[in-house]
């Protein structure tokens, strides 16, 4: 697949990952639509774009809403007349543990809260879920030809005291084969789905991590530093020309060498 051909919708595309795979992919001549919250950022994010001589437009998209995830991709078939590539990086972390016990006592003294583990399932795993259907039942009917992809996580093997986080992401990671099952199964052959599993990628979601606890985890990490945002584009763009690359998770961590601890 050429990159110059495609439109691709970008989610949480005003910062980190997004606005990287989408100034990425701008430059080698793909049209992107971008979705988040954000509206300054992502104005910010489209006028780097055009200024740079490419092709974005935004719409602000809730991604826990199906009517804005459906507005998001007519966006796209309706200013760019296709839609190819789909990469739901809107993604949130509320850490903590799931029962803390008082040191003196050993009794519980807090645990994760209902809604703690909710908001985070609700946007990294039921949007990324209203995302891909949104797109691909628009792909289908229009025999569109892309790649759909999830955003995994190094924590897709867990993270302690990230219970939340962690359960989205193994979960994420499992999507492109149940997804490429079906589509086997109904001989929906031009629609592949990959998931990218990143390291600690150098975002505001990482540099607001705990920076002791970071230094001890990047420690543990051959690179020995944080992946910058664009090696996870670069991977997003391998993947999307690379039409072999199908229904699997690429782990692009830096070399990870034992179990990540986040607190
Ligand atoms: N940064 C890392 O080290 C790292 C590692 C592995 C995976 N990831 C994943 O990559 C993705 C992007 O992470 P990032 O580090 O770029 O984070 P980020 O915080 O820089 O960007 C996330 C974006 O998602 C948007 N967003 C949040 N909730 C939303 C919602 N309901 N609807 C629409 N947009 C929403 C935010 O406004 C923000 O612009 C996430 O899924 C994250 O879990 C990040």
């Amino acid at each position: 697949m050429q990159i110059d051909n495609v439109v691709a919708v970008i989610t949480g595309g005003a910062s980190g990952i997004g606005e990287a795979i989408a100034i990425n992919l701008a430059k080698q001549g793909a049209r992107i639509v971008l979705g988040d919250l954000n509206k300054d950022l992502l104005e910010q994010v489209v006028n780097k774009i055009t200024d740079a001589g490419g092709k974005a437009v935004y719409q602000i998209c809730n991604v826990t809403k199906d009517e804005d995830v459906a507005a998001l991709m007519d966006k796209a078939v309706d200013t760019y007349g296709s839609l190819n590539v789909v990469v739901p990086c809107a993604g949130i972390i509320r850490d903590g543990l799931f029962i803390s016990t008082d040191r003196e006592t050993g009794k519980v003294k807090k645990s994760m809260t209902s809604e703690q583990f909710r908001q985070v399932v609700d946007i990294n795993l039921t949007g990324t879920f209203i995302t891909l259907r949104e797109a691909a039942v628009r792909m289908i009917n229009n025999s569109y030809k892309g790649v759909l992809f999830t955003i995994s996580s190094v924590q897709k093997v867990g993270g302690v005291g990230q219970l939340n986080y962690s359960s989205t992401k193994a979960a994420l990671a499992m999507w492109p084969k149940l997804l490429v099952g079906e589509f086997q199964m109904k001989n929906i052959k031009d629609i592949r789905v990959v998931s990218i599993a990143p390291g600690y990628v150098g975002t505001p979601m990482v540099k607001g991590m705990n920076q002791k606890a970071l230094g001890s985890i990047l420690s543990q990490v051959h690179l020995g530093r944080l992946i910058d945002p664009d090696e996870i584009a670069d991977t997003i763009r391998y993947a999307v020309t690379n039409e072999a690359v199908n229904a699997t998770c690429l782990e692009v961590t830096g070399g990870t060498i034992s179990g990540m601890i986040a607190k």
